[in-house]
């Protein structure tokens, strides 16, 4: 039997490169090893988007992105969250067992908190509804960025308090959080993130990539003089997209002087438009017959709810609401 993966990540705007390397190449390269739920997580979009149409737009970008990365709908559970209604279910059962300061000492909370004017109980209660994405599945493992790893733990905490008042219901969730897979930087150099608007969009036009490649931040040393490349953020980049023995080439040269950030920026971008050319040749096949998309989030969502309503039979009846 294979273990069980299960990821997802927000419709929350364009999907950037960090998305790709952070989180969306883990779940492809992952999903011949691991019987894979993957899921667009628009019940925690809520949290911060409130706009229909954006919603709806931003939900079918993110299944045409993953499906133009290379998820495979025949290998893995591909579905729409909120079509798995029992979640909310299941979150509200483990509200009612969770202390508020528990919640309180989420980062997640804590930075929006900081930066908000308000935050909404959702987005307080995010962690808790995390966790019913995971645990209702029974997933053995979660791949995600580093940024999410205390929203595992939460999930692994609220699984064993549940267990402890009624009984072994739960198992316990690893998250996968691969050690080669850095934090990918963003144009000026902090961690690539939609809300710094620093990121180089995964599927933007020609011009789109250009032009964020050519903001990228360097020191203003000149092209003759010699460079290092341990600290220059095109050379951090050119990282995800060159081969080794390339690199060592591009190394020499900025070692050596006489290639100006302009070339290596320049050569960067053909690196990300070769790269991104068959997805988005991919991207566009599906983008042209939209029911089939409707049809493979539709019949993701059918399979994994037979697995849902099982579980959700044996929490009930454990929690005294089922007879
Ligand atoms: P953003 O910071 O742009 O809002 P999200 O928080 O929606 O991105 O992240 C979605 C997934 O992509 C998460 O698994 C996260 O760990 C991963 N991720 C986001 N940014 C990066 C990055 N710069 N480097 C590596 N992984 C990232
Ligand atoms: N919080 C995750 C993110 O922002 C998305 C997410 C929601 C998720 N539920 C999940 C990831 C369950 C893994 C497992 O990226």
């Amino acid at each position: 039997m294979k273990k069980r993966l299960l990821s997802g990540i927000q419709p929350s705007g364009d999907i950037h490169i960090g998305n790709y390397f952070g989180a969306i190449k883990q779940f492809v390269d992952l999903q011949n090893e691991y019987d894979s739920m993957i899921f667009i997580a628009d019940l925690h979009a809520i949290t911060t988007i409130q706009n229909k149409e954006e919603l709806s737009k931003n939900i079918l970008n993110v299944a045409l992105d993953y499906l133009a990365c290379g998820l495979d709908p025949q290998k893995v559970y591909l579905f729409k969250q909120s079509d798995i209604n029992e979640v909310t279910e299941l979150a509200w059962y483990f509200n009612c067992i969770t202390p508020m300061p528990f919640l309180e000492r989420a980062t997640s909370y804590k930075d929006a908190h900081m930066k908000a004017k308000e935050v909404n109980v959702g987005l307080f209660d995010y962690p808790i509804l995390m966790a019913a994405d995971i645990l209702i599945q029974d997933a053995d493992i979660v791949p995600v960025g580093a940024d999410q790893k205390q929203h595992i733990e939460y999930a692994r905490d609220i699984a064993l308090k549940f267990n402890k008042i009624y009984g072994e219901t739960f198992k316990l969730p690893e998250p996968l959080i691969l050690k080669n897979v850095a934090i990918v930087p963003g144009v000026d150099g902090r961690k690539m993130s939609k809300s710094y608007k620093n990121t180089i969009p995964l599927f933007g036009t020609n011009e789109e990539i250009k032009k964020a490649v050519m903001k990228i931040v360097t020191d203003s040393k000149s092209p003759e003089e010699s460079k290092n490349p341990d600290t220059c953020n095109i050379f951090s980049l050119h990282k995800l997209f060159l081969k080794d023995t390339e690199l060592g080439v591009l190394r020499n040269k900025y070692e050596k002087g006489g290639l100006s950030y302009k070339e290596s920026k320049d050569m960067l971008y053909e690196e990300i438009v070769d790269f991104i050319t068959p997805m988005r040749e991919k991207r566009e096949m599906y983008k042209k017959d939209l029911d089939k998309v409707y049809e493979i989030l539709n019949e993701g969502a059918r399979r994994a709810k037979i697995l849902v309503e099982k579980k959700m039979k044996i929490i009930r009846s454990n929690i005294g609401v089922n007879f």
